[in-house]
C-alpha cells in the first residue's frame, strides 16, 4: 500500500530547514507521495526552488487557514495546518487514491520504522510521540495487547486524547467513514476527526511494539532571531562584516 504524508507548512524563517530535514526523511521510505500543503496563496521563491529541487514523488497544495481564524485578533491559539490536512485529504479523495494517510507536521521527528508499520493500517493504527506536552510522552496504555487507558497532557474532554503524529488511517476505511473533514477547533482537532470517523477502541490497531516504543517525537525548532530578512537575502549591516585585509 501506498502511503500519503501530508505535511501542512507556512513560510517562515526556519521553513526550508524543515522541509529539507524532512524531505531526507521521506526519501528513504519506499513508495510514499508527500502531499505539501501550504498556508499561503502564493509559494515564496525559497519554496519554489525547494520544490524544483525535490526528489520526491509529491503534490503541492495552498491551503490558506481561512480568514475568520487567521484575523480574529481575539483568537490566541489558532486552528494550525487544519485547512492543509482537509486539502490534503481532498486531493486523496479527488485522485481516486487507495492506501493509508498520515499527518505529518514539518517539524517532528521520525523513525524510518514508524512507516515500515503503519503501511499494513487497516482502519486506524496508533503509536506512542515523544516529547508532547508538559509529560513529554502521548500514548495509549495497552495491558497484553488491549487498551486499558491513555495517558496524555492534555486529557480534558477527550475520547482520543493523541497527538497528530501518533496515528494513521486507511484510505479506503476513511472513504467508507463519509470522508470526514478535520474541524477547525483548536486542540479538539485529533478527537473531532477520529470521533468523526467513528472508530472503536477495539478496532484501533496499535503499532511500536505494543506502544512501547517511540518512533516519533514532537520536537520544535527554536525560532531564529528575528533577522530583517532570510537566510536567501542576508540583511547586510557593516557590523556584520569583517573585511579582511593584507
Ligand atoms: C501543536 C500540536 O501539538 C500538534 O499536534 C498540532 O498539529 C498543532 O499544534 C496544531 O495546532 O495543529 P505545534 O508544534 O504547536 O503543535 O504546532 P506547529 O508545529 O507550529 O504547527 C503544526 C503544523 O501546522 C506544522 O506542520 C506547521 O508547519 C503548520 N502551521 C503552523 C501552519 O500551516 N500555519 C501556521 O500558522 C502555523
Ligand atoms: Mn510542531
Amino acid at each position: 500500500p501506498m502511503i500519503y504524508a501530508i505535511t501542512p507548512t507556512y513560510n517562515r524563517p526556519e521553513q526550508i530547514a524543515e522541509l529539507t530535514r524532512l524531505s531526507q526523511t521521506l526519501m528513504h521510505v519506499p513508495a510514499l507521495h508527500w502531499i505539501i500543503c501550504e498556508d499561503a496563496t502564493t509559494a515564496s521563491e525559497p519554496l519554489q526552488r525547494f520544490l524544483l529541487n525535490l526528489k520526491l514523488p509529491y503534490t503541492f497544495l495552498f491551503a490558506p487557514m481561512p480568514s475568520k481564524y487567521r484575523d480574529d485578533k481575539k483568537m490566541v491559539y489558532k486552528p494550525k495546518g487544519v485547512a492543509a490536512r482537509n486539502a490534503g485529504m481532498r486531493w486523496i479523495r479527488d485522485n481516486n487514491k487507495t492506501g493509508v494517510f498520515y499527518f505529518m507536521d514539518d517539524d517532528n521527528s521520525y523513525d524510518l520504522r514508524l512507516f515500515r508499520e503503519m503501511r499494513y493500517t487497516q482502519r486506524v493504527s496508533m503509536w506512542p510521540v515523544g516529547l508532547v506536552t508538559g509529560l513529554a510522552l502521548s500514548t495509549p496504555v495497552l495491558k497484553d495487547g488491549h487498551l486499558v487507558g491513555w495517558y496524555d497532557g492534555f486529557i480534558y474532554g477527550r475520547k482520543f486524547p493523541v497527538d497528530m503524529a501518533g496515528f494513521a488511517v486507511n484510505v479506503d476505511y476513511w472513504r467508507a467513514a463519509g470522508e470526514v473533514e478535520m474541524p477547525f477547533k483548536t486542540s479538539y482537532e485529533e478527537d473531532g476527526f477520529l470521533r468523526a470517523i467513528g472508530i472503536s477502541f477495539s478496532e484501533l490497531e496499535f503499532k511500536a511494539n505494543d506502544c512501547t516504543e517511540i518512533y516519533v517525537w514532537h520536537t520544535r525548532t527554536s525560532k531564529a532571531p528575528k533577522a530583517k530578512r532570510t537566510i536567501f537575502e542576508p540583511a547586510f549591516d557593516d557590523s556584520n562584516i569583517r573585511i579582511l585585509q593584507n
